[in-house]
């Protein structure tokens, strides 16, 4: 799926659907099911490197885990998220990374978590044919600043948000991801805008959703409160484990069914 795909879905009946995507298996159960975008996110790093937030995660992890999704996704859209300090200094370190995701990785776009400092960089990455994801609200890459609450809760703040989304939007951005945010204000800003907007904590009336796949199958330990468990992965990771576990201990695995004996090798000694 083109950006331009994405961007003709604004207003429709039907939401768009992403979901974060780290590794092949999971990607090809999302295209399975027909998951519009896969979002290669830095959440990778709090997720599944054992971080404690996603400040650490590096260009090299980021280009890694977008190759291994996009090696099996054909049809969703591949939205590699550029990590921290990866852009927003130096243009030109900017566009080399954000050009790595598309030439050696192979993500159709990019996601940069947005500000002020990203309209430009927005406006020229388009330019030179790599789609931009834009991000407003809660940006973890900020949360020394902001700490992990939920953003826009005052009439500047929320007004703040709604002008950056117009000027994302001028930019070239093909679609803007809204994070914890008062669901009316996703609203005004969806009603606003003629790019999609995907909400993660944003309430019903964006014209997409996204969410990190560990929450929705349940493998994380924890559960953002806007975000929902959608099924048990942990805890069916956990009784495979313990019941493989047992079985090695009790001498019940490998059995006769699981092992091979070949004739005559009986007495090699
Ligand atoms: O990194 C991530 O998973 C994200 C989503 C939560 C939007 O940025």
């Amino acid at each position: 799926m083109r950006a331009k795909d994405i961007r003709d879905r604004k207003g429709d009946d039907e939401p768009l659907t992403m979901l974060t995507a780290y590794d092949a298996p999971t990607a090809e159960i999302l295209e399975d099911v027909g998951v519009d975008m896969l979002l290669v996110g830095d959440s990778v790093g709090n997720l599944r490197l054992g971080y404690d937030s996603t400040l650490p995660v590096t260009v090299d992890q980021i280009a890694s885990h977008t190759a291994a999704v996009a090696r099996v996704a054909d049809e969703p859209m591949v939205v590699a998220d550029m990590p921290f300090l990866s852009f927003g200094a130096d243009p030109d370190e900017a566009i080399e990374h954000a050009g790595r995701m598309l030439k050696e990785a192979d993500a159709d776009a990019v996601k940069l978590e947005s500000g002020p400092h990203t309209v430009k960089l927005t406006e020229r990455l388009t330019q030179l044919g790599i789609p931009v994801q834009a991000h407003l609200g809660l940006t973890p890459q900020h949360e020394n600043e902001t700490g992990l609450f939920r953003q826009g809760t005052d009439e500047s703040a929320a007004t703040q948000i709604l002008d950056l989304a117009y000027k994302h939007e001028r930019a070239g951005a093909f679609s803007l991801v809204l994070e914890h945010v008062p669901a009316n204000v996703a609203s005004e800003v969806t009603d606003a805008i003629s790019i999609p907007t995907i909400g993660i904590g944003a309430g019903p009336d964006c014209d997409g959703q996204v969410l990190t796949v560990d929450e929705v199958i349940g493998l994380s330990e924890s559960v953002a409160p806007f975000s929902k468990a959608f099924g048990d992965v942990r805890g069916e990771m956990r009784s495979a484990v313990e019941d493989y576990v047992d079985a090695v201990r009790s001498g019940a695995f490998p059995d006769d069914e699981h092992s091979h004996y070949e004739d005559d090798l009986d007495d090699i000694r």
